[in-house]
C-alpha cells in the first residue's frame, strides 16, 4: 500500500504525480513512474536555502555595463574546446551524455590530464569506478603521469565537502546517476536524486567559479536517462555518440550557453584511447572506391566544418509483398519524401523494389543538403550505373522536385577539392575554381543525367 504522503516521479519527464498510473500523464511514457516518499516534498530540499531576510532587495543593475570575458581553459583537446565554444569557461556547467561504454570516461580522463599537465587543478570523481580502475585504465592510457586527483565516492555531501578545501579549477563527477544526497530517501538515479545533485553542483561551479563536467548516461532514445531536467540547468549538453562497431566516435553540442551548436567534434577509439580527428572527410572515404554504383559523396557541413561523407543505396527487388525501407544514419522521414519526389516527378518507380540508404562510417547525417546525394544513390543504384569519378554531391529538394541552393557551398566544394574531387552535382549557381560543377535545377535533371550516363 502506497503512503498517503508519498508520490510519483516520471523518471522520463520529472513530472510529479499524487497516483501511480501505468502512463505519464506529462510526456506519455509508459511505466516509468516510480514512488518516492522524501521528509519534504520534492523540490524544497535542494532549494530551501536560507530564508532572504526581510526587506532584501533585487539588485539591478545595466545591461551594457562592462564585463571582462572569462579567461576560458584551453585544454589542447583542439576537438573538445572546439565544441565547447573554444574552450572550457571556469564556472560553467557541463553535461557530457552518450551510451555506456561509448568512451566518456575515457575522453574525460584525457581531458583532465591535459589541463592538469597545464597547472590547473583537476580533480576526477568516479561514482562508477574504484581508483584501482581508474588508476589503471590511466596506466593505459599513459597518463599515469598527470597530476590530476581521484577519488571514489558517490556521497554528494562528501565530494562538496571534499571540493570546498580543495578549490579545484575544474571537477568531473562521473556519472551523476550514481550520486545520492542524504536529504533525499530517494534512490541514485532516480529523477529527485538526480535532480538535486545537480543543483547542488552547478551552484557550487557557479559560487566557486569552478567548471563542473557531469557524466550522464543516456537511454537507448537518446534521451539523458530520466533527468532531462538536467540539461536545462546546465550551461553545456555535449553527446558522445558513435557505433560500438565504429571506431569514430563524435562529440557533438546540442546546447551551449558559451558557442555555436552545430560544433562536432571527431575522435578515433584506438588501444591509446581517443585520438583526435583533424580531418575527418579523409577518414569517412577511407576505403571508399570510385565507381561503385549505389554510392555517392556527400560534401556536408558540420557546424562550420566541412565533411564528405559517403552514402550508399542498394535498391533490389522486393522479395516479399511490402518492399522494405531501411536506413541507418539519415532520416526515414526524408527517405519517404525524396522517394515520393522521385516518384512524382521524375518518373522513377519504386513500388516493388527494397531500398536499403546506409551512411557509411557510422556518421548520422540530418542536413536536407544531402536530400540530392540520397536521391543520387538510390537513382544510381536503381540504373546499375556510376557517377562521374572523382565527384560529390550535395543540394537540397523541395516537394516540387526543385534543387534548393544550400548554404556554405564554396566550403563545401573547398574541401571536396582539397581531398582530390574535380566534379560537382549541386545546384547552380555554385563554382569554384578548379571543381567543375554540373548545375542541377530540378531532381528531372539528375535523373536525366544519369540516365545519359546508364545510355537510356
Ligand atoms: P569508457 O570510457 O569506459 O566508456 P563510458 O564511460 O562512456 O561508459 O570506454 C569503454 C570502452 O572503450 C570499452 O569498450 C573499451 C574501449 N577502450 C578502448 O578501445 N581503448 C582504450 O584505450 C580505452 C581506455 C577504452
Ligand atoms: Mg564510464
Amino acid at each position: 500500500m502506497a503512503r498517503s504522503d508519498s508520490f510519483y516521479v516520471c523518471q522520463s519527464c520529472g513530472a510529479v504525480h499524487s497516483k501511480w498510473a501505468g502512463k505519464c500523464d506529462a510526456c506519455g511514457e509508459w511505466n516509468t513512474l516510480v514512488e518516492e516518499a522524501p521528509a519534504a516534498p520534492l523540490g524544497t530540499q535542494a532549494t530551501a536555502r536560507k530564508p532572504r531576510g526581510r526587506g532584501s532587495k533585487l539588485d539591478l543593475v545595466d545591461l551594457g555595463a562592462d564585463t571582462p570575458e572569462p579567461q576560458r581553459l584551453i585544454s589542447g583537446v583542439t576537438e573538445l574546446d572546439r565544441v565547447a565554444g573554444g574552450g572550457l569557461v571556469p564556472g560553467s556547467a557541463i553535461l557530457v551524455g552518450g551510451d555506456p561504454g561509448i568512451g566518456k570516461s575515457t575522453l574525460l580522463l584525457q581531458l583532465m590530464a591535459r589541463l592538469a599537465q597545464q597547472d590547473a587543478r583537476a580533480i576526477y570523481i568516479s561514482g562508477e569506478e574504484a581508483v584501482a580502475q581508474v588508476r589503471r585504465r590511466a596506466k593505459r592510457l599513459g597518463l599515469a603521469e598527470a597530476p590530476v586527483s581521484l577519488a571514489a565516492e558517490t556521497s554528494l555531501n562528501a565530494i562538496l565537502d571534499g571540493l570546498k578545501s580543495e578549490k579545484p579549477d575544474v571537477v568531473v563527477i562521473d556519472s551523476i546517476q550514481t550520486l545520492w544526497s542524504d536529504q533525499l530517501t530517494a534512490a541514485p538515479g532516480t529523477v529527485a536524486q538526480v535532480r538535486a545533485c545537480a543543483q547542488e553542483l552547478v551552484r557550487y561551479a557557479k559560487k566557486r567559479n569552478c567548471t563542473v563536467i557531469l557524466v550522464g548516461h543516456v537511454t537507448k532514445d537518446g534521451q539523458i536517462a530520466g533527468p532531462r531536467v538536467v540539461e536545462h540547468m546546465v550551461d553545456a549538453v555535449l553527446y558522445f555518440e558513435g557505433e560500438r562497431s565504429h571506431q569514430f566516435r563524435i562529440l557533438r553540442a546540442v546546447k551551449n550557453r558559451f558557442g555555436p551548436t552545430d560544433e562536432i567534434g571527431v575522435f578515433e577509439m584506438g588501444d591509446k584511447g581517443l585520438g583526435e580527428v583533424p580531418n575527418p572527410s579523409s577518414l569517412f572515404l577511407d576505403g571508399r572506391e570510385d565507381g561503385t554504383a549505389g554510392s555517392v559523396v556527400f560534401a556536408g557541413m558540420e557546424g562550420t566544418r566541412p565533411v564528405l561523407s559517403e552514402i550508399q543505396a542498394l535498391v533490389a527487388p522486393a522479395a516479399f509483398g511490402t518492399p522494405r525501407r531501411a536506413v541507418v544514419g539519415w532520416d526515414s522521414g526524408r527517405l519517404a519524401m525524396v522517394l515520393a519526389v522521385l516518384e512524382a516527378r521524375c518518373g522513377v518507380a519504386f513500388g516493388n523494389q527494397d531500398i536499403f540508404l546506409n551512411v557509411a562510417g557510422g556518421l548520422k547525417i540530418n542536413e536536407p543538403a544531402a536530400d540530392l546525394a540520397v536521391a543520387a544513390a538510390i537513382v544510381a543504384s536503381a540504373l546499375d550505373v556510376s557517377l562521374p569519378s572523382k565527384s560529390v554531391v550535395y543540394g537540397e529538394i523541395s516537394l516540387s522536385g526543385d534543387v534548393r541552393p544550400v548554404g556554405r557551398s564554396e566550403a563545401r566544394l573547398k574541401e571536396a577539392a582539397k581531398l582530390g574531387f574535380t566534379r560537382a552535382i549541386a545546384p547552380r549557381a555554385s563554382e569554384l575554381d578548379h571543381v567543375r560543377v554540373d548545375g542541377v535545377a530540378t531532381a528531372l535533371e539528375l535523373v536525366q543525367t544519369l540516365r545519359a550516363i546508364a545510355g537510356e
